[in-house]
């Protein structure tokens, strides 16, 4: 199978093109497509996964459905009959990893929550005993379940790394109001999220969302609860005071620490077991999930 690492399209503009996304601007909308490009560290890595964009899109949409009825989302239509043309006359290339999507203005802030203690957050905890300037109780470990989920907001950076910022940061960018339903939102939805995962065996540990606002609605966009966007467990698996063997991007990511790499693009190509690893992994995560 044959990785799709971008996308060209006779006759459309020419897209934007993200770490992984390949957004074609059609006036007040969008269509977004998900291709197989990996990213790790904010850099694009020389491998792609095949399928990759296809399983995200899935597990987008199942989570898009689940959280429907706490906010608006910007989902018009996965189905390329639906799609303008000249996409619709690329039913091979876009089926599966494409939405029509309505364009909103993208608040610039990445809308983290945590609901356990890993990566930055545990690095920083280990540091300060707080995280992102919320104050933890002591006696936390790595991979602690936290007492309640909490709201770490970044920058979202045009380039290169995302930055930690406070909350009275998050309200100068986003505006006061604004900021507190962001919170409210990230916070809602990872709550439903969670017992929905943990009724799977899956532990959703953190992860990262992004919202637009519409005709002055704030909406949610880009891609919801994927293996790129947040951080799964299997709950049978999981052992507090240590990292955890993890669903998501983990494995690319460790094996990429293990290299001598200085996180600047160019980043080093990956072994092939690897990405076969991390691939069986995208499949498991999109199985457990979306099985009734
Ligand atoms: N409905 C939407 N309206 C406007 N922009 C959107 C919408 N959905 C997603 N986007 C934007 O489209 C891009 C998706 O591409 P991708 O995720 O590959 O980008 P990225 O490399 O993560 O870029 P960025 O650093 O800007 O998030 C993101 O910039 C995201 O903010
Ligand atoms: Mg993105």
């Amino acid at each position: 199978m044959k990785a799709i690492e971008k996308t060209e399209i006779e006759g459309a503009p020419a897209p934007r093109r993200g770490k992984v996304r390949d957004v074609y601007d059609l006036g007040d909308k969008l269509l977004i497509v998900a291709t197989d490009r990996v990213s790790a560290f904010d850099v694009i890595l020389p491998d792609a996964i095949p399928e990759k964009g296809k399983m995200l899109t899935a597990i987008s949409l199942f989570w898009f459905r689940q959280t429907e009825d706490i906010i608006e989302n910007h989902i018009i239509s996965t189905d390329v009959s639906d799609f303008p043309q000249p996409f619709r006359a690329h039913r091979e290339l876009l089926e599966g990893r494409s939405i029509l999507a309505k364009k909103a203005s993208v608040i610039p802030v990445e809308c983290i929550v945590r609901g356990y203690l890993s990566g930055s957050g545990w690095k920083s905890y280990k540091e300060t005993g707080s995280v992102c300037g919320i104050k933890l109780p002591p006696g936390l470990k790595e991979s602690s379940k936290l007492p309640v989920p909490i709201f770490t907001p970044s920058t979202k950076a045009a380039e290169g790394h995302d930055m930690n910022i406070s909350f009275e940061e998050c309200e100068r960018t986003a505006g006061t109001k604004e900021a507190g339903m962001l919170k409210d939102y990230t916070l809602k939805i990872y709550e439903r999220a969670r017992s929905i995962a943990l009724k799977k065996g899956t532990i959703i540990a953190d992860t990262k969302m992004e919202f637009g606002l519409l005709d002055g609605r704030i909406i949610l966009i880009d891609e919801l609860l994927t293996p790129d966007s947040s951080r799964f467990w299997s709950v049978e698996g999981y052992r507090e005071g240590v990292g955890q063997d993890s669903f998501d991007k983990q494995i690319i990511r460790d094996a990429l620490s293990a290299m001598d790499w200085d996180m600047q693009p160019p980043a080093p190509r990956l072994p092939e077991e690897v990405l076969l690893k991390a691939a069986a992994r995208y499949k498991d995560i999109l199985k457990t999930l979306t099985a009734c």
